[in-house]
């Protein structure tokens, strides 16, 4: 097996992982709305007390720096955003990772 050929099977094996690891953290989203009781406010097509999972999709496509600004107002808290209804600041029992998978999911294109 020549060097070349070994790199590209590594860089090929590189990049399906990344994206299998992508579908696991999208997956480990999914299920911490649930448990976290973002799904309360929040159901995949029908708007609730807060918007569906799907037009927060659609509102952040392909804005730049989307997540990271979402995530500052989920922990402040955010209101006047879609609506008069606030959302208040989500607390500590969700860690930051967990708020990360969760939005990276919310904010996945669909
Ligand atoms: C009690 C209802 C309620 C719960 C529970 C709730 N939300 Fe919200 N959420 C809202 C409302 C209302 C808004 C709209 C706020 C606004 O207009 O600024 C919102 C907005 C959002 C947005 C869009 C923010 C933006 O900047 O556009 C995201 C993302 C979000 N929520 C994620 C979550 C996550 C993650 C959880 C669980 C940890 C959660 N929400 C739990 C009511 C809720």
């Amino acid at each position: 097996m020549s060097l070349n050929y070994k790199i590209i099977v590594g860089i090929g094996l590189m990049v399906s992982l990344s994206q299998a690891s992508a579908q696991v953290d999208a997956e480990a989203g999914k299920a911490l709305s649930e448990s976290k009781r973002c799904v309360r406010c929040h159901k995949m097509d029908e708007k609730g007390t807060g918007p569906s999972v799907r037009e927060i999709a659609g509102k952040y496509k392909g804005v730049a720096g989307a997540q990271a600004a979402v995530l500052g107002r989920m922990r402040a808290g955010s209101k006047g955003i879609w609506g008069d209804k606030a959302m208040t600041a989500v607390n500590k029992d969700v860690t930051d990772e967990d708020l990360k998978a969760i939005v990276s999911w919310m904010l996945a294109p669909r």
